[in-house]
């Protein structure tokens, strides 16, 4: 646990001064429930949290309602370099910052006795957003090329970060992810929500609590590319007006816009992402790290099982097919896989436990189900502990919940940077394997293979100028 109180007290006073200033200037329309503290309570402006998003693309949709549903959250700014547009996950679906500005405003214009609200700002540079001393926090949902350069530019300007998963795109960039955590004594939570599910600690603590046994193969799926996407051959298409391109790209390379390169594809593409292997990796290795009680490490051995990759020209080239073994130190082995539906299943010397993110657990003895956790056994933590239903919406909001608190009594959330970037590093390394189709050896320690230079190399990426990656 880090405490970090004088800076949390100052920003604290800082923020309150703006309060008093901002609400002095614009009357109750600048916060909308601008009402005596003694009313409000534990909602009062002083604890209220001033949030950013910085992203309004497909998960948006999850991580707006996630944060506006607490009362002690103001979302004062949206900030996406793609004004409004389709191409998104579903044909039809028209994203990006204006959206989500709507979205917000039309939050609190409910709360208004005029049922007008219209304060709620949008950027296209984070920056200008980070600028901002009245904000506390952001939520970053952004593609994974973006997330250490932005997490750790809103770290160095006083903000506590939401930042989605997989924590990284590189090992080096999570590793200076951790650094800038620490440095700057920020509150970070990995948006890996599924530690917020019930069902999931519950899968976790039957493990944890020997119920199983002793562990000896870990199996984690992952759902297959939800998209075919264009074969070689495919031809460059005209950027849409209100995106700016050049911004999406960023620190990746220079390429030719295609509308499946952006917007939720990108995923597919190892310029911006790991593909499947981390997209769903970052949750069913997580649960997997969790339970073994390893989510603060990694496995020292990996090894590419039968990988697929789609033909070379192809616009996707992350693995079409995941498949890649590790090996944990204490022999523990685990094996990543490409199945219709993401879960994590854990095969011990008295048992079987399958867990699907959809939170169904299925064990063999049946009864391990329903086995009891006693009071002196293994716990572990809970982000809201009087939810028991396992739903969705409930796990979303309850991970947030948790980053709020935090940031409120300055302790560790429940997904720590830390153990996102363990569990990142172990679905990068596992794709690293199915890239270079050979197996090889991993130090978790130092970060680094004793063996393989090449795979050093694969650790980090050159950035595109003016992107550098600083603490
Ligand atoms: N936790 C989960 O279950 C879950 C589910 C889906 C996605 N995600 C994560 O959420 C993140 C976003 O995924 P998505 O599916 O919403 O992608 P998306 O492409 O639908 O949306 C991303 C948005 O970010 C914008 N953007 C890109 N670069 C930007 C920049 N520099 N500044 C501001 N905006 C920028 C894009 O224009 C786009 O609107 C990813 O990290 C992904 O892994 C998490």
């Amino acid at each position: 646990m880090h405490a970090c109180s004088n800076n949390r007290q100052r920003s604290f006073a800082a923020r309150r001064r703006f309060l008093k200033t901002a609400v002095a200037a614009a009357g109750a329309f600048c916060v909308p429930s601008v009402v005596p503290a003694s009313v409000l309570g534990a909602a009062a402006p002083s604890h209220r949290i001033n949030v950013g998003l910085i992203g309004c693309g497909h998960q948006s949709q999850r991580i707006v309602p996630s944060f506006l549903v607490h009362d002690d959250v103001q979302m004062l700014a949206v900030c996406d370099v793609n004004r409004q547009g389709v191409g998104y996950y579903w044909p039809d679906q028209v994203l990006g910052r204006e959206t989500a500005r709507q979205w917000v405003n039309e939050h609190y214009a409910q709360k208004t006795d005029s049922g007008q609200f219209r304060h709620c700002d949008a950027y296209v540079d984070f920056r200008e957003l980070l600028e901002r001393s009245d904000i506390d926090a952001v939520a970053i949902v952004v593609p994974d090329h973006w997330h250490a350069l932005i997490a750790i530019a809103a770290m160095r300007a006083g903000k506590d970060v939401y930042c989605e998963k997989p924590l990284a795109l590189t090992v080096h960039q999570g590793r200076q992810m951790v650094k800038a955590v620490r440095k700057y004594e920020r509150i970070f939570q990995t948006g890996a929500q599924f530690r917020s599910s019930p069902n999931v600690r519950r899968a976790c603590e039957l493990v944890r609590n020997g119920r199983l046994g002793e562990i000896r193969r870990v199996r984690t799926w992952v759902a297959p590319n939800s998209f075919e996407g264009p074969g070689p051959g495919w031809k460059a298409m005209p950027v849409p007006d209100g995106f700016d391109y050049d911004f999406w790209l960023g620190p990746a390379p220079k390429a030719p816009y295609h509308v499946e390169r952006c917007f939720h594809r990108w995923r597919y593409i190892l310029d911006y992402s790991n593909g499947q292997t981390v997209n769903f990796g970052a949750h069913t290795n997580d649960i997997a790290q969790w339970a073994l009680n390893m989510d603060r490490t990694t496995p020292v051995e990996f090894e590419d099982n039968g990988s697929e990759f789609l033909p070379k020209g192809s616009l996707f080239t992350t693995a079409s097919k995941t498949a890649f073994r590790a090996r944990y130190a204490n022999g523990i082995e685990l094996l990543c896989e490409t199945r219709n539906s993401s879960a994590t299943k854990f095969e011990g010397t008295e048992g079987r436990l399958e867990i699907t993110l959809g939170g169904s657990m299925k064990t063999f003895p049946e009864n391990i189900k329903d086995s009891v956790i006693g009071p002196n056994e293994i716990h572990l933590a809970q982000s809201n502990p009087a939810r028991e239903e396992n739903v969705r919406k409930h796990i979303d909001a309850d991970h947030v919940r948790n980053f709020l608190d935090a940031v409120k009594n300055r302790q560790d959330p429940i997904e720590p940077v830390e153990v996102g970037h363990s569990t990142a590093s172990l679905c990068i390394l596992g794709n690293i394997a199915q890239i270079l189709k050979r197996k090889f050896t991993w130090d978790p320690a130092a970060e680094r293979s004793p063996d393989d230079e090449e795979v050093n190399r694969m650790l980090s990426r050159t950035m595109r100028e003016p992107w550098k990656l600083s603490s």
